[in-house]
């Protein structure tokens, strides 16, 4: 949540930071500004309500003037609504002084009753504000940056990445964070500062880490990072394994089109490396048989879509290592008396790698004495840092807020964590992982073909739905969570009532919203393998459809069973029951695009959301 980026180099900052935030816009989305210190040696600010195109035109038609040391920003708010005074960068010390943040600071209240009581005044309703006020006091004390934020971030309570410079000293830009975002991108002669490495990849694919409560100061020639005590910390550096192309739209007419459409990829690149000779081997988990062989329990936690992966996921640990699986919301778990032990694997799962639910559930896990292992698709990313162990996605930058094909990645990734816990434990009979790894090396060019022959219907289908104000989804066994997902998809970009149901669940209450006409998404299990659910999965689509639902099944090719009883078959590849799930949700993720975009809305940039959620 909130995008940030900062700069220090011999070129003119404006365009630099722009184009940042228009690569961190998918943070949040309600407001933007940047602040630049000007050739004179003048601070100038410019900030907006509203998205980024908004500060750029106003940019455009009244430009400040350019220098080239510059911090920027893009809001999703907290404290105080998108208003062009609540928007970042807020000014201290007589306007010299413009800071930035992401995050929330909890004792602010606190914090600005003091501060009033000094006789500052506030322009904003922001908790931003208020840390502004106070670096801009300890710096008129001793005028001193660095000093000032050492001093100040001890008393600041909560999460928070806060980047600062002061109009004394063009050329420095410094920041600190605490359990939020921060990364340095180093260039020739020039360095950056972001909130993740979209921020300054077009520039630089040679970034480091910072630690948590660490201090960093960043000037052309240099990078000093220390801890909030001031004393020299070594930090880690990484080479970006993307591109800036990959996250761009390339021409397709939304980002959330493109990853889509990279689902396949997504897939495959997961798998590469980690398949050999028929055995699955993740070469980041070397070193960990001897406790893997000793876990009793797997413990997943995660929040929305990640966690719908978490409970597919579940089916095929316990199916292949016969290890016991609970899955939970992360925000849920910590704030319960978990029972947890050091035999207790703790897998987490998260697209970016910052989701604050999910990141405090890692701490608390590993505080409490049991292993983490993060699934991740973002380098350099705090959760995997702050994990035992990481198994990256390589799904490639996601852009768009809905998560689409980092979903498929992570099922992905926790299949291959399921076939190698199962062979350490010696669980998984070798004939059985071998068909598992030729079904999975099967599932990219599944799920091309789903792309390819159900696309342009699905999308008609959506066009017709336009009006619709209710849509339901069933789904059973691994078809479940595919529900879930399915109608969180459509809340999300269509703003609709949409739920998901376990279709065993139906008679037990759902069936009485039944009513002529509601449409109903149902995920049927293949007839093989699974005849007995299929079955059920039938007759609950007779039972429906009695009732004047209008079904929509997705099936197997070849299913005959579903024609009677349903409206619209939409078709995907035979492949065995645990496998459905990559290629199931694939229609669920095209409709809820196509419905969102049936209804002239940003199915990027859904309203109130941002795709990175790092406060709790
Ligand atoms: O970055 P994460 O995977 O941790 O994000 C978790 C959820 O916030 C995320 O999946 C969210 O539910 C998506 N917007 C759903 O499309």
């Amino acid at each position: 949540m909130c995008g940030i980026i900062g700069y220090v180099g011999p070129r003119p900052s404006q365009d630099i930071l722009l184009a940042g935030l228009s690569r961190l816009e998918y943070r949040g989305y309600d407001s933007a500004g940047i602040a630049v210190i000007d050739g004179d040696g003048g601070l100038g600010m410019r900030k907006r309500a509203g998205k980024l195109a908004v500060l750029r035109d106003d940019l455009a038609s009244t430009p400040l003037a350019d220098g080239t040391t510059g911090i920027g920003h893009t809001r999703w708010a907290t404290h105080g609504g998108p208003t062009d005074a609540n928007a970042h960068p807020h000014l201290a010390d007589d306007d010299k002084l413009a800071v930035i943040h992401n995050g929330i600071i909890e004792n602010f209240a606190e914090l600005k009753s003091e501060l009033v009581g000094e006789g500052v005044t506030f322009r904003s309703e922001t908790d931003t504000e208020v840390a502004a006020a106070m670096i801009g006091r300890e710096y008129a004390r001793t005028g001193d940056l660095v000093s000032a934020f050492r001093a100040v971030v001890s008393r600041l309570e909560g999460a928070y990445t806060l980047l600062a410079m002061h109009e004394d000293h063009p050329g420095l830009v410094v920041g600190a964070r605490r359990n939020s975002p921060l990364v340095i991108g180093l260039g020739e002669g020039e360095n950056f500062l972001g909130s993740d490495v979209a921020a300054f990849v077009e520039h630089t694919r040679k970034a480091l880490a910072i630690g948590q409560d660490e201090i960093v100061a960043i000037t052309p020639g240099g990078v000093e990072v220390t801890d909030f005590s001031g004393a020299p910390v070594e930090v880690e550096a990484f080479e970006v394994t993307w591109d800036a192309s990959a996250a761009e739209k390339g021409g397709w007419s939304s980002f959330m089109a493109k990853e889509v459409s990279e689902e396949p990829e997504a897939v495959a690149n997961t798998i590469r490396g980690r398949i050999h000779e028929g055995r699955v081997e993740i070469p980041e988990l070397d070193g960990m048989d001897e406790f893997l062989a000793d876990i009793d329990r797997i413990l997943v936690i995660a929040c929305g879509t990640a966690a719908y992966a978490g409970m597919v996921g579940k089916y095929a640990l316990e199916t292949w290592t016969r290890v016991p699986v609970d899955v939970e919301l992360a925000h849920e778990f910590r704030y319960r008396d978990p029972v947890l032990s050091p035999r207790t694997l703790v897998v987490s799962i998260s697209q970016s790698g910052e989701t604050m639910d999910t990141l405090m559930a890692v701490k608390y896990a590993r505080s409490r004495g049991a292993k983490t292992l993060s699934i991740c698709n973002t380098q350099g990313a705090t959760i995997p840092r702050e994990s035992d162990a990481i198994v990256y996605t390589h799904a490639g930058p996601e852009v768009a807020v809905a998560s689409t094909k980092a979903f498929v990645a992570q099922i992905t990734a926790l299949y291959l964590l399921a076939l190698h816990v199962g062979r350490v434990r010696g669980a998984i009979d070798p004939v059985v992982a071998v068909e598992a790894v030729t079904e999975l090396e099967a599932v990219p060019g599944k799920i091309a073909r789903v792309l390819e022959t159900e696309q342009t219907r699905i999308e008609q289908l959506a066009h017709w739905m336009a009006d619709t104000r209710s849509v339901l989804f069933l789904g059973r066994n691994v078809g479940y969570p595919i529900a879930l997902e399915g109608a969180l998809k459509l809340k999300e970009l269509a703003y609709i009532h949409a739920e998901g149901f376990a279709a065993g669940e139906l008679k037990h209450g759902p069936i009485a919203l039944i009513e002529p006409g509601q449409p109903v998404f149902v995920v049927v299990p293949s007839p093989r393998g699974s005849g007995e659910m299929h079955k059920k999965v039938v007759s609950n689509i007779e039972e429906i459809r009695a009732r004047g639902a209008r079904v929509i099944a997705i099936a197997e090719e070849g299913d005959v069973a579903v024609l009677p009883a349903a409206d619209e078959v939409l078709r995907i590849p035979l492949a065995a029951p645990m496998f459905e799930p990559l290629l199931a949700v694939v229609p669920l993720h095209i409709f809820a695009m196509g419905l969102a975009e049936a209804k002239g809305l940003d199915v990027d940039q859904p309203r109130n959301l941002a795709k990175s959620v790092t406060v709790e």
